[in-house]
């Protein structure tokens, strides 16, 4: 006979089970809980390790043979001042909620590209869709008002100007512009001179 359900509650889920059975409830708990760390544990690894410049630029071949070597003749790879931007200083959220997000969509999406569809594994379809993915890079800055730049750029603190530039970034927020708006190809070519170098689609528009 079961006892009076009132007397077996106060118990609790802490009490010894009396039925050897029971015990795989806390134990499947335990589980549960070290299998959710190791994910967590694995996604942020992977994170970094997919986050560094080398597996940006490099993992994939189309990365590797087209935007590597524009990148590392920009002004973002090496500069009087020694600092550095790399592929995720650039494209990839600080923050971890957006990062996780941004990472998972841009993993598959490049995935698939590159592997299956194989969209910009040629020079030649690179250059046919770069105008196009440049677009995407801008929307999102728009969108963000230049977060990335911004984590490393304060044009507020920004010292010898010229008249020109200084007139620019003062009046940048009254006339809805943002840096992007203004400075573009500045780790890649623009879409505009690939599209002189190499022949392929200016505009995407
Ligand atoms: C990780 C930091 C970092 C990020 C992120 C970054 N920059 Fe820079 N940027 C630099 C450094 C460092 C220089 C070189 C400054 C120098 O030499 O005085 C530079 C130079 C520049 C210049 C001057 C170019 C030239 O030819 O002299 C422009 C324009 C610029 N960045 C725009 C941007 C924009 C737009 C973004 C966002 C898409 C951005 N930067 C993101 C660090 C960064
Ligand atoms: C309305 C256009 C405009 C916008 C928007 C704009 N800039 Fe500029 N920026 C300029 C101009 C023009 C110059 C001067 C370029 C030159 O003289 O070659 C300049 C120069 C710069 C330089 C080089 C400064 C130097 O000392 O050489 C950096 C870095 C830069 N801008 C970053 C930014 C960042 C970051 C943003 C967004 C927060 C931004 N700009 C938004 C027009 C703009
Ligand atoms: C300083 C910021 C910055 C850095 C560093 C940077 N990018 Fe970009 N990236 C941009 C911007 C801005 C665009 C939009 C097109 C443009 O203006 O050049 C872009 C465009 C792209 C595109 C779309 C195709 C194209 O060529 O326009 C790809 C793919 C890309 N970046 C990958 C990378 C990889 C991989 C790295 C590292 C090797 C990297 N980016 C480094 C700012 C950056």
């Amino acid at each position: 006979m079961l006892k009076d359900p009132i007397e077996r509650n106060r118990k609790g889920i802490w009490a010894w089970p009396r039925r050897k059975w029971l015990l795989g409830i806390p134990l499947g708990g335990f589980i549960a809980l070290g299998v959710g760390a190791g994910a967590m544990l694995g996604t942020g690894a992977a994170i970094e390790a997919t986050g560094t410049d080398s597996f940006c630029g490099t993992a994939c071949h189309s990365h590797q043979e087209f935007i590597d070597p524009e990148w590392k003749e920009s002004v973002h790879y090496s500069n009087p001042a020694g600092v550095r931007a790399g592929c995720a200083d650039c494209h990839i959220p600080s923050d971890y909620p957006d990062k996780l997000m941004v990472k998972a969509k841009a993993g598959i999406r490049d995935g698939y590209k590159e592997f299956i569809v194989g969209s910009i594994s040629t020079r030649e379809r690179y250059e046919g869709r770069r105008a196009e993915l440049a677009e995407k890079v801008w929307a999102e800055m728009r969108a963000n008002d230049s977060k990335a730049c911004r984590t490393c750029h304060h044009v507020e603190s920004f010292a010898d100007q010229t008249p020109r530039a200084e007139r620019r970034h003062s009046r940048m927020a009254e006339n809805d512009m943002t840096c992007i708006d203004c400075h573009e190809g500045v780790a890649h070519l623009s879409p505009a001179d690939a599209a002189r170098k190499y022949g392929g689609v200016a505009d995407a528009r």
